[in-house]
């Protein structure tokens, strides 16, 4: 993929791109610049605030500053500037898709036509109208993306697939790679080809895989490999398979609930997902853990990547990671990083010796501009 075109905000262009006019590309810059000041230099002036004046006031009244997260919040909520910041933030996060979602609606006719061209060109697509959206999908709209992943308003509708390539690609600035694949290669380069560097994988399953961008690495990687890659939202696979498709790259997608996939068990060699574990609720990543299990064949490797837990960072920046919990429609955000996850996986199933919690480089930063930046956690086990 690296020969191929770009944007001129360095995103790879394919066919299935909803790319911005001249104008569009110029206002999506501007909200590219505001969020990109407020996840760093905002944030970072509020820390110092924080640390030099709110901090020191708490611990002269109370002996000590906080160590909870939610203390924090309650002295931040009262801080003008971050009030500024706070609705800066969510202001810009809802210009963002708005942005986005009229320059893909200018351009849905050509993207379902390519789409439909491509149909079947490399992989393929399976869709299943019977697979249930489950609750914790449906109850806001994730991220404040106005389709939330699953919703279609018209015939063969990829419109939140196209929403989340462009949206993701500004909302990260740019540093999830151009092909915003950055989880997936972090995994293979810095967990798989480290720990693992012979693996050779026949069948490789990856969950949650929204419009693929962490799968590609995979076929990539592994050319040798059946890739398949599942999600519940149909608008999704349609714009990932047209994607893959348009690069050439076999890929078999399924809409299919990854808490009960219905493929057979005993059928992958490495069972893999990025950032889908906080899309959902406790009792489904005990489910998908299980599935995990189940789907492996003896000696088979699960491995789910996920944002680092809160024991990695010290209690401001918890603070700051919860604002998208409060504030930008992510309602697991938070709870999804105070999970024993090993314990979790050791009740899934896998035995207690072949389980381990990871934590390993992103390619590049994440765009928190919290303590956890650069990191990626995963929890790991071998069948
Ligand atoms: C943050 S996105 C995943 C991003 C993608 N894996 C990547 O690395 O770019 C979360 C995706 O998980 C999907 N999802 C959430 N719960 C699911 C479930 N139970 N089964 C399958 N897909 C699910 C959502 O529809 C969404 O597309």
């Amino acid at each position: 993929m690296s020969g191929l075109p770009r944007l001129a905000d360095g995103q790879l262009a394919h066919a299935v791109l909803a790319t911005p006019s001249v104008g569009e590309a110029y206002r999506q810059q501007e909200i590219w610049d505001l969020k990109t000041r407020l996840a760093y230099d905002v944030a970072g002036r509020i820390r110092e605030r924080y640390e030099t004046e709110i901090a020191p006031a708490y611990a002269s009244a109370h002996g000590s500053a906080p160590t909870s997260r939610h203390v924090i919040g309650e002295l931040m909520a009262e801080d003008p500037a971050t009030q500024m910041w706070s609705a800066l933030r969510r202001s810009g996060q809802e210009q963002m898709w708005d942005l986005v979602a009229q320059s893909t609606a200018r351009q849905l006719a050509r993207l379902t036509d390519t789409a439909g061209a491509l149909l079947g060109s490399a992989g393929s697509l399976s869709l299943d109208a019977t697979v249930q959206v489950p609750a914790y999908l449906q109850t806001v709209d994730i991220h404040c993306m106005p389709t939330g992943y699953y919703r279609e308003t018209a015939p063969d509708d990829l419109t939140a697939g196209a929403l989340y390539d462009r949206g993701v690609y500004i909302y990260a600035a740019g540093q999830l790679g151009a092909a915003n694949d950055d989880k997936g290669r972090s995994v293979i380069e810095h967990y798989l080809d480290v720990r693992y560097p012979d693996l050779a994988p026949a069948a490789i399953l990856d969950m949650g895989c929204s419009v693929g961008h962490s799968t590609l690495p995979y076929v990539e990687r592994y050319p040798g490999a059946e890739v398949h890659a599942i999600d519940v939202a149909a608008p999704m696979l349609r714009y990932a398979h047209a994607r893959a498709a348009s690069f050439g790259l076999p890929v078999h997608f399924s809409q299919r609930d990854a808490e009960a996939t219905g493929f057979a068990a005993g059928s992958f060699d490495l069972v893999v997902s990025h950032i889908l574990l906080h899309e959902t609720s406790t009792k489904a990543v005990q489910n998908i853990l299980a599935e995990s299990f189940r789907l492996l064949k003896p000696g088979g490797l699960m491995i789910h990547a996920e944002y680092p837990p809160f024991t990695t960072m010290d209690p401001f920046a918890q603070f700051l990671v919860e604002w998208d919990t409060t504030n930008n429609n992510e309602p697991f955000w938070s709870t999804v990083r105070t999970l024993d996850l090993e314990a979790m996986a050791v009740r899934a199933g896998f035995e207690p010796g072949k389980v381990s919690r990871e934590l390993i480089p992103t390619g590049r930063r994440l765009v928190t501009g919290q303590s956890s930046a650069g990191r990626i956690g995963l929890i790991v086990a071998r069948r």
